[in-house]
């Protein structure tokens, strides 16, 4: 018996890796996504892949990951690449970020709104949708009528059996756990007789629901005045971590804000390019001029999404 990704125990038989079969999938994976497996993940690998082989006839790693890698195989290895992201994420999590967004942030916001101008947020790795729709909560309670305006959420994340989860807006009961006392009217639909909670329409067509790699050119121009990008680069080396955190604040409006998870850094670079705002908050200073390394990353980003 292994644990399946979402933590639902199954009755799949685990199958050996081999030492090379481990290497080439920790190996693949970072190219691809950026995320670096750590030493002993050899388990977790196990027991997430191990499901994917017997449909396909395989009863080794090693034919699994040739197929996988050969041109009839890519909807293959998007599935290992699915199975293999952590998507571990809640309603409101880290509140703080949120509180800033509602007090500090969402004033400024409503004002440019109401002044005719173009609103952006971007909930980079969404996941199951959770997070943006937390931002859309508060969008909602401080601007009812944010659909009467230029006013749009962009969610994106590299899994796209998450994204389809976040799409279809459908939560258990007990999410409503993580939600603080007056949230929840502005998420979820008031008929909350059965089993699941669903998202209002409200929240749900505020926002465009979208499949980006980190890893490849961004479809995105911005500019955003947010961008929360949290608990992703957690799994990534440095470099990839700054490709990132580069790439962000060349989309960010001036004086936009950027918030990343709590046990991530944003590094020594940005750091004085970006104020810090509050607790791994950041504001863009307006008087700024774009760094060289800012201008490379602004050739691969098109506006596809915005
Ligand atoms: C732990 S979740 C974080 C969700 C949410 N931001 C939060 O803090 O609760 C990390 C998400 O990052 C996504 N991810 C991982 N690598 C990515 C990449 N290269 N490009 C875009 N998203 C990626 C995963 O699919 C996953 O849904």
């Amino acid at each position: 018996m292994i644990v399946s990704p979402r933590g639902v125990q199954s009755e799949i038989e685990a199958i050996d890796l081999s030492e090379s079969a481990f290497e080439l999938i920790s190996r693949t994976l970072k190219e691809k996504t950026g995320i670096c497996l750590y030493e002993g993940a050899e388990r977790l690998v196990v027991s997430r892949l191990s499901r994917f082989l017997k449909p396909l006839n395989f009863t080794t790693f090693e034919e699994y990951l040739q197929y996988a890698l050969s041109p009839p195989g890519v909807s293959e290895l998007e599935q290992m690449i699915n199975a293999l992201t952590t998507n571990t994420t809640r309603f409101f999590r880290e509140r703080g970020h949120f509180d800033i967004l509602e007090n500090q942030v969402m004033p400024r916001l409503v004002e440019k709104a109401k002044n005719g101008e173009r609103i952006r947020i971007w909930s980079a790795a969404c996941s199951s949708g959770e997070e943006v729709y937390s931002i859309a909560a508060i969008v909602l309670k401080c601007l009812p009528n944010a659909a009467d305006y230029d006013f749009r959420i962009l969610a994106t994340d590299i899994d796209s059996n998450i994204l389809e989860e976040a799409e279809a807006g459908l939560y258990r009961i007990s999410a409503l756990e993580d939600v603080p006392p007056g949230y929840a009217e502005f998420i979820f639909d008031k008929d909350q007789s059965g089993e699941v909670l669903k998202v209002r329409p409200e929240a749900r067509d505020l926002i465009s629901f979208r499949y980006l790699n980190f890893m490849d050119p961004w479809p995105v121009s911005g500019p955003f005045d947010v961008i929360f990008c949290r608990n992703v680069t957690i799994y990534m080396d440095e470099e990839t971590q700054m490709r990132i955190w580069v790439g962000l604040e060349n989309v960010l409006h001036t004086e936009g804000f950027l918030f990343i998870g709590h046990s991530e850094r944003i590094g020594p670079s940005l750091s004085s390019r970006l104020e810090l705002f509050g607790p791994t908050a950041f504001r863009r200073p307006t008087k700024i001029g774009l760094s060289s390394a800012s201008a490379m990353e602004k050739k691969n980003v098109t506006s596809q999404y915005t």
